[in-house]
């Protein structure tokens, strides 16, 4: 098949030919030459189009997947995507005009009072569904499960949905066997917690890193112990011998941002070999990256030392309750068991409606246009705040790093004047070593985030400028 595009590749340019050809393709679909539902060509037939070898053409591609502007319809080649965003508005009409509705005031609270930009880490875009699939996904929850008795592992086809999302966008070699469905990240490190710790067991945490996670380790019982991270994530040289467990953000430290480089992983998991440890990977928002593809799980390069954490709670929200932990059959069992003497569950309603947003294809269109949405808001960010912007292109937050003695100020002028910030400070299980703001884009608006961001450079003092 032949496209009607005047592509070109320029072999004396330093820029790599993937990235010459996905640049072209990309700026044809943001500018309406190739439209949403349109055809590509197969990468064998781009290759040969264009007189380049077949791994230029699948690099292109791959890379306009990852950012969400392509569809691949199994089996059946690939599409210029149908659900990417206008570049000024991220709400179909439909769904504005419901959420206007007196009826919708549930969520509309969920959102800053008028006149406030929350700049705080923690929420997605909850305004961004498609409220057709969600609706449907819920009315199929509700259908009744005659005698349905909770199941420890999470509903068989949820579970086998979420091995079959796992595989393809995390690229983890993983069944459903492996797969239990949880309530989210913070339910399946408890769950962990209480079948691997105890008084008198050690449990590693990154410093800075989630509070959540050294709280819910503390309340099983074990010792909490700070794990220090630098900008591509956890300090492998710097990790006791004695952790039973430790908690670890390879995709996207949290809060500082960096990626855990390959190396490293291979380092970090030849650690946990050498001393028995647990490594638990917690893959909060690895759904969102705007550069290049995200790196495949961790739980991939040793699927006997990691186990897996997941969520809902950044790409659809926290209110949902789902989410699921990927470890060994062995380990899983004895979590499994735990589980049951806890009378710790999943609601099934809540099992039945993911399915169908999975079946269905919703959930990854709905990443799709969040990743474009998402994308956009960052670079209002870097744009308006570049120099002090640290972390990757990834994630619904990003660091801004700031001398300690300009933090507290910052922060409470900008609450003065309707932004609301988050710092760095409170993500520490000791001192602070590491200075400046938390900045999620995950609940404002563009519009909104531009505003803060401008307050925020407003304030920042002269001498740091
Ligand atoms: C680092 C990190 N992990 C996980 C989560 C989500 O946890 P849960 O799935 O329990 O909502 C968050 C939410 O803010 C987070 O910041």
């Amino acid at each position: 098949m032949t496209i009607d595009l005047p592509l070109v590749v320029d072999r004396e340019s330093p820029v790599p030919l993937a990235v010459q050809v996905a640049g072209q393709l990309r700026e044809a679909m943001r500018t309406g030459r190739l439209r949403a539902g349109e055809r590509l060509p197969s990468t064998r037939g781009l290759a040969a189009l264009l007189g380049v070898s077949r791994t230029v053409a699948t690099d292109a591609y791959q890379q306009l997947y990852a950012e969400g502007w392509l569809d691949g319809r199994h089996g059946s080649g690939t599409y210029v995507a149908d659900e990417t965003l206008p570049d000024e508005t991220v709400l179909p009409d439909e769904t504005a005009q419901e959420l206007a509705a007196p009826a919708r005031g549930a969520v509309r609270r969920e959102q800053a009072p008028p006149g406030v930009v929350d700049l705080r880490p923690g929420r997605p875009w909850v305004l961004g569904y498609d409220t057709v699939a969600w609706r449907r996904a819920w009315r199929s929850a509700g259908e009744l499960a005659l005698n349905a008795f909770p199941d420890p592992y999470g509903h068989p086809d949820l579970r086998e949905l979420l091995a079959e999302h796992l595989r393809r966008a995390r690229a983890v070699p993983v069944g459903a066997g492996n797969v239990m469905v949880t309530r989210g990240t913070g339910n399946g490190l408890d769950l962990i917690a209480a079948t691997l710790l105890g008084p008198g067991t050690r449990a590693g945490v990154e410093e800075p890193g989630w509070r959540a996670a050294r709280r819910i380790f503390a309340s099983r019982g074990a010792e909490v112990v700070p794990c220090p991270v630098d900008e591509q994530g956890v300090i492998v040289e710097a990790l006791p011998d004695d952790l039973r467990v430790l908690y670890t953000t390879p995709a996207h430290q949290f809060p500082v941002g960096g990626r855990l480089p390959i190396p490293r992983r291979e380092k970090l998991l030849a650690w946990a070999r050498r001393t028995g440890a647990i490594v638990v990977e917690d893959d909060y928002d690895a759904e969102f990256r705007y550069d290049v593809a995200p790196l495949p799980a961790l739980y991939g390069l040793d699927p006997g030392r990691v186990v897996l954490l997941g969520t809902l709670s950044k790409s659809l929200g926290p209110d949902v309750g789902l989410g699921w932990l990927v470890a060994p059959a062995e380990l899983l069992d004895a979590v499994a068991e735990r589980r049951t003497h806890l009378a710790d569950r999943t609601s099934g309603p809540v099992q039945r409606a993911v399915a169908t947003l999975l079946e269905r294809g919703d959930l990854d269109r709905h990443l799709r246009r969040m990743r474009l949405e998402y994308a956009r808001r960052r670079a209002a960010i870097v744009e308006a705040l570049g120099p002090y912007v640290r972390g990757d292109t990834a994630g619904l937050h990003v660091m801004v790093t700031l001398p300690a003695g300009v933090v507290p100020g910052l922060v409470r002028r900008a609450g003065e004047r309707g932004v609301l910030l988050d710092t760095t400070e409170p993500h520490h299980h000791g001192p602070p070593r590491v200075h400046g703001l938390v900045l999620g884009y995950g609940s404002a608006s563009r519009a909104d985030v531009r505003r803060g961001c401008a307050v925020i450079r407003e304030l920042i003092p002269p001498e740091e400028a």
